[in-house]
């Protein structure tokens, strides 16, 4: 069996008051790709930035290989390692990036990590090049269009290497033809057993990226955990962990119930 990522274990999170995750258990191995599903509000982002070590459980715990993921934890020798394994990639790519320059934003991260100058040079031309963004390297990110933003801030996450992605509604603001290079990037990782959680309500994402999938409902539990295609088939399950809704309307004197997105069915009957 493949080496355990991350083991969550009856992990909860609030905010004051506000309950965001309860009782979360599941475990994430090596090279799988799992996509987080949820309603907006469900804890999705607050799953994400726990397994990404910015906030930590209020209750139960959460393990990264084996090691506890806490304040503790990550103030200590365990940081270094931690950051060049795991990448996190923002749903807002404005939050991720702030260097004068995409090349220094490629070359940031690295930079941290101790990786020698002629090293990091090497590693970002070639990220540049295999992301088709050579010609960005010397603008200004604040200058970009949204999609230029998200190719710079995945790159700049891609050029520590880490094993691990985290990604935050990836596919937001991105055009068509931004959002298949990106199915084709994250496909080319998957071939390099990169392992990658994504927390979307893109359905079109689950169906080719993720082998695997957890559903968070909106009372934040886990109300579904295994293989992808097994949820995209469960249309009430969609429906109540409101993924998907249907809306009844009448219109020339029929009443019709219609879904929307990939079960956007348009039941005749009165
Ligand atoms: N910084 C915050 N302060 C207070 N409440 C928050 C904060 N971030 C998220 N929440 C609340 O926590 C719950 C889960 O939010 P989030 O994890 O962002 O869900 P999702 O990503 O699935 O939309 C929601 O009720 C949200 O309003
Ligand atoms: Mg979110």
């Amino acid at each position: 069996m493949k080496e355990e990522v991350y083991r969550a274990d009856g992990l909860g999170y609030s905010y004051g008051g506000r309950v965001a995750l309860r009782e979360i258990c599941f475990t994430v191995r090596s090279g799988e790709s799992l996509a987080v599903l949820g309603a907006n509000g469900s804890g999705k982002s607050t799953l994400l930035k726990i397994l990404n070590g910015l906030i930590f459980p209020k209750t139960g715990k959460v393990e990264f290989m084996g090691a506890p993921l806490t304040e503790e934890s990550l103030s200590g020798e365990f940081l270094k390692c931690f950051r060049e394994r795991v990448g996190f990639v923002f749903p807002e790519p404005d939050v991720q990036l702030f260097c004068p320059t995409v090349y220094d934003e490629l070359a940031f991260g690295p930079l941290q990590l101790g990786v020698p100058d002629s090293e990091i040079k090497k590693r970002v031309d070639e990220l540049l090049e295999m992301l088709g963004i050579s010609n960005l390297s010397g603008r200004a990110p604040y200058t970009l269009s949204g999609g230029e933003k998200k190719k710079v801030a995945i790159a700049s996450v891609l050029s520590v290497d880490p094993d691990v992605l985290l990604l935050d509604e990836p596919t937001n603001g991105l055009d068509p033809r931004t959002q298949v290079w990106f199915f084709e990037l994250l496909q080319s990782l998957k071939v390099i057993n990169k392992t990658f959680i994504m927390c979307t309500h893109d359905l079109s994402l689950v169906e080719d990226l993720a082998s695997r999938a957890v559903v968070l409902d909106e009372s934040h539990r886990v109300v579904f955990d295994g293989p992808a295609l097994d949820v995209l088939k469960d249309k009430d399950l969609l429906l109540r962990a409101n993924i998907i809704h249907e809306h009844t309307h009448r219109h020339g004197g029929i009443t019709h119930i219609h879904s929307h997105g990939p079960y956007s069915t348009h039941d005749e009957h009165d």
